[in-house]
């Protein structure tokens, strides 16, 4: 093949990738609100699977420093992936798996709300770091200041089921 025609056509496969993903995010921005709803609880549910078992972990009479890693990078990688977004306008009320338990105040507090999301992510992100040492009373200090983080969105945010 001669060489202007590899670059077209890698220019082509190139274009059509791209006009591809962006087919992605284009049915993401118009997933239904009820699609949103039930993602972001799918997503509460892994933080709290993840958060359940470093909890465990640090509760068991033999500490497991690989369970610990595996548990706080799962949920950093969660809380690091854009939750925001699956709060997008006309997510206010409605159903996911079941109705929306955030509070109107969470749309309305804008950057304060991402504020605390941004603690949730940069929390996490440490204990991770910290999972990798074997410092236990380190791990949990830190998990404290994660769990901290769920507790003022929840207590300002989050209708109480
Ligand atoms: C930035 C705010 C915020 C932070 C931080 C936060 N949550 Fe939540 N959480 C919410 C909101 C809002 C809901 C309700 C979602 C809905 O129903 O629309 C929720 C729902 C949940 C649920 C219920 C999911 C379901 O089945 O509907 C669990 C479990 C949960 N959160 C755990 C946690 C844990 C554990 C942490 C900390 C590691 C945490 N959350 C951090 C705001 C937050």
């Amino acid at each position: 093949m001669r060489k202007s025609h590899q670059v077209l056509l890698a220019s082509v496969i190139g274009g059509s990738l791209l006009a591809a993903s962006a087919g992605v995010y284009a049915q993401q921005a118009a997933a239904k609100p009820e699609t949103l709803i039930k993602w972001r609880q799918s997503v509460f549910q892994v933080i709290g699977w993840t958060c359940g078992r470093v909890k465990l972990a640090l509760e068991a009479a033999v500490y497991d420093k690989d369970e610990v890693i595996k548990a706080a990078t799962a949920l950093a990688a969660v809380s690091n992936s854009g939750i925001g977004s699956l709060f997008a306008a006309g997510t206010e009320q409605g159903k996911g798996w079941h109705d929306t338990a955030t509070k109107p105040e969470f749309f309305a507090a804008g950057s304060k709300a991402g504020e605390i999301a941004g603690n949730l992510a940069r929390e996490t992100n440490e204990l991770v770091k910290v999972a990798n040492t074997s410092d236990v009373a380190a791990v949990k200090a830190q998990f404290g200041k994660v769990t901290a983080t769920c507790k003022a969105c929840h207590d300002d945010y989050r209708i109480k089921l």
